[in-house]
């Protein structure tokens, strides 16, 4: 794993530190809408507490290998995440995860992120597959999906629950062979 990763001369993937927090309170409060409708954490309300804590959760589940997140930063900014949720060793496969500040939209900056997470879980940790969920009526978020050569294997169905409605997800993947 790393605590920071330079992807491009705009790009740089950072390990997320409680130093971090007002930073993204202001990111998610400013694309709360946006944001809300379909990542679980990003409430309405979301407070510098709400950072804090999320910031905390993400480096305990760091710590007990359960998952690994970095903050995107833009230009010097932190605007969204990039992580991966699961680390099942038996069968070399991952979770990819993602989220964007909405003005940050429309650069490739969630696609570029992406591609790099993707080298190091393939390249660095050897792994083979890496699973993506989304859903179908996330249109940007499946077009992330494509753009990065995923595959969609089929829908789990009520997979989600955002905002006390359970929700469909697409499921999709790709294979180490596909990228190389
Ligand atoms: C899903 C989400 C991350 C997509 O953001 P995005 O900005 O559309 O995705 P990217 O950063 O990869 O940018 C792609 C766009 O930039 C453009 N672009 C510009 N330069 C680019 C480059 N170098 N490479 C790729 N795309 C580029 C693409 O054409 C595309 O534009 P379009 O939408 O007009 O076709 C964002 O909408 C989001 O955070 N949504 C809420 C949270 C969420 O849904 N998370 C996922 C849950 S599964």
């Amino acid at each position: 794993m790393f605590i920071s990763y330079k992807v491009d001369d705009e790009i740089k993937l950072t390990y997320p530190l409680e130093l971090n927090a007002a930073e993204l309170q202001k990111v998610v409060a400013g694309s709360n809408e946006h944001l809300n409708r379909w990542v679980p954490w990003a409430k309405l309300d979301f407070s510098h507490e709400d950072a804090l804590v999320h910031i905390q959760f993400l480096n305990d589940m760091f710590t007990k290998n359960s998952n690994f997140w970095v903050f995107i930063n833009y230009r010097g900014k932190i605007v969204g995440g990039v992580g991966l949720n699961r680390f099942d060793l038996d069968n070399q496969a991952t979770d990819l995860g993602y989220w964007l500040a909405e003005s940050a939209q429309g650069n490739g900056i969630v696609t570029r992120a992406c591609s790099a997470m993707i080298e190091y879980v393939f390249t660095d940790l050897g792994y083979n597959r890496i699973e993506l969920r989304t859903n179908s009526e996330n249109q940007k978020s499946v077009a992330v999906a494509d753009r990065l050569g995923f595959t969609k294997e089929g829908t789990l169905r009520q997979a989600e629950v955002i905002n006390n409605v359970f929700r469909d997800l697409d499921l999709y993947s790709l294979l180490k062979e596909e990228w190389d």
